[in-house]
């Protein structure tokens, strides 16, 4: 009785973890931390951008700007709070606490792993599958 309990929470363990870092989770993760500023197709037209006094840029155009390479570390920087422009005052919220919890290595452009919160890297590899 007590085994098939701990196997059932084993089991549950290892399914949220499994999804902790997933596309379609970091879609849903967007719609709810970022989609208000930079829009649901993360075009950069959500709806707060009418009351910003700054431009919320478009986010499908990341890896265009970059040599057609997606940056991986520059995103996560920027949602985690470890750039340090953002943290003497952009605009831009920080979610760092927000996704802390289970810090997960994410692979970054140059082959380097970084480490981050699995929400962070969902919502990452997310946004990667939105370049254009
Ligand atoms: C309150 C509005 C707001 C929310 C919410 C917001 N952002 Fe931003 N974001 C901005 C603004 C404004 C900028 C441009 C200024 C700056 O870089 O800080 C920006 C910049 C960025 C950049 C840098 C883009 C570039 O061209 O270099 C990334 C990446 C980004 N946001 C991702 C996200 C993600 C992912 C989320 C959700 C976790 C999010 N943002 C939530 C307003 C917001």
């Amino acid at each position: 009785m007590k085994l098939a309990f701990a196997t059932a929470l084993i089991g549950l363990i290892s399914a949220g973890a499994a999804s902790a870092q997933d596309p379609e989770e970091g879609a849903a993760l967007f719609q709810i931390y970022c989609a208000s500023c930079h829009g649901d197709a993360a075009t950069g037209d959500g709806v707060m951008t009418s009351v910003l006094n700054i431009a919320v840029p478009d986010l499908t155009g990341l890896s265009r700007g970059n040599d057609g390479v997606f940056p991986r570390a520059w995103v996560v920087y920027k949602i985690d709070g470890r750039d340090p422009v953002l943290a003497h005052g952009g605009e831009m919220p920080f979610f760092g606490d927000l996704f802390e919890g289970e810090m997960t290595a994410f692979k970054t452009a140059s082959g380097q792993p970084i480490l981050t919160g699995a929400g962070i890297v969902s919502l990452v590899m997310w946004l990667e599958t939105q370049q254009r």
